[in-house]
């Protein structure tokens, strides 16, 4: 198979995710920091280390400050719930994924007001258009980083920036650019950052992480036990153990480890490098092909390695379902959970047909698709 999904997951894992689960599984199996014997302890103390280590990758200081969850939609929840209040407006980036949509949606109904705004192109303007939907009661800018559909890396330094100088927090959904991007989080500035581990993290599904800058900043979304300060009915009030209760997926979290080590031992620039040559590699394929409309940022533009397309008047199921016939080629067709960025790309109605590439792709599998693609012409 040419795996071509990897905004949606990443596939094959490397070995090193493989190795670093089954270590858990065999040796770290207890329940973290729960316990007063050297199983309990030593899981605790791998939960500890694993933290520290993802933290650090991620530029988040203190490490307490990265609260592991299940998944991006769960930080997603985590943040979008615990911080709004009734009577609160937000401004939304018009790129936006429903795991951050319809919680927004679900809140509207407990008077939480919503503009979407289109922030793609030209950085000037999409601060401005950012500076003009903030209201005296906006208290929450909501951006994803990188497109699941387009591509479009947002200015998220320079958004965040025009949030700040009107009071404004800043959320930002980091499930592309994380593992694709060296990321800094105390140089980014944002309040609230949300990642996937199974993606360009290459960890295994199940696991993920938010990003809280200040510890009260959130009411918790989920209460239960941490292992800590047990007496109390109350969660506590630092972090991680106010964001992170019940027993964690140690199983995932150590998988996540084995994507990281992965990434540190080839480099992440390297993956970058490759990633983006891949995608600049299709796009000048597919620009020779005028039954192939191309959505997405101009060349040259910053992106991630994502590049959405149509074949003529073909739905992206069957073109998809073309693909895999003729060559054993894995993309994602239709909305990608994201009928807001389909809104604004114009392609709501039909969707698209959706190509990720990844830390394994090659040329030749590039080359291989753009065969199919171009042999497509006489089926139109
Ligand atoms: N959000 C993931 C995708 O874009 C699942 O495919």
């Amino acid at each position: 198979m040419i795996y071509f999904d990897h905004a949606a997951t990443s596939y094959p894992k490397p070995p090193e995710v493989l190795k670093e689960a089954s270590k858990v599984l065999q040796y770290f199996a207890g329940n973290p920091g729960r316990g007063d014997y050297s199983l309990a302890k030593n899981s605790g103390r791998y939960l500890y280390q694993a933290r520290k280590t993802v933290a650090a990758f991620l530029g988040i200081k203190p490490s307490a400050n990265l609260i592991f969850t299940d998944g991006c939609t769960a930080s997603a929840n985590t943040v979008l719930k615990g911080f709004l209040r009734p009577g609160d407006h937000v401004v939304i980036s018009s790129m936006e994924h429903n795991a951050n949509w319809r919680p927004l949606k679900a809140l509207e109904s407990r008077g939480i007001s919503l503009t979407k705004v289109n922030l793609l192109g030209e950085v000037k303007s999409a601060v401005s258009r950012l500076e003009n939907a903030l209201t005296p009661s906006t208290r929450l800018f909501v951006t994803v980083h990188g497109s699941n559909v387009s591509g479009d890396l947002l200015p998220l330094e320079e958004l965040t920036q025009c949030a700040h100088r009107y009071g404004v927090k800043v959320y930002c959904d980091m499930a592309q650019t994380a593992g694709f991007l060296p990321l800094d989080l105390a140089t980014l500035g944002v309040d609230f950052a949300a990642f996937a581990g199974h993606k360009s993290l290459l960890g295994p599904g199940g696991v993920g992480m938010l990003y809280v800058r200040e510890a009260k900043s959130l009411v918790p979304f989920k209460h239960g036990g941490t292992g800590m300060h047990s007496e109390s009915p109350n969660m506590p009030d630092f972090l991680p153990d106010r964001l992170e209760s019940g027993t964690p997926n140690l199983m995932g979290i150590g998988g996540l480890i084995g994507g990281i080590q992965y990434i540190q031992n080839r480099g992440i620039d390297d993956i970058n490098r490759q990633e983006i040559a891949l995608t600049e590699r299709f796009l000048t394929g597919l620009e020779t092909m005028d039954h192939i409309t191309i959505y997405g940022p101009g060349r040259g533009m910053p992106r991630v390695p994502v590049v959405s397309i149509n074949v003529g008047n073909l739905s992206p199921q069957k073109t998809s379902e073309f693909l895999e016939e003729k060559a054993e080629i894995a993309v994602r067709s239709g909305l990608h959970c994201s009928p807001l960025a389909h809104e604004t790309l114009g392609t709501l109605g039909r969707g698209t047909v959706r190509f990720s590439f990844g830390y394994h792709n090659t040329e030749e599998e590039v080359d291989t698709a753009l065969d199919v693609l171009d042999h497509m012409r006489h089926i139109l």
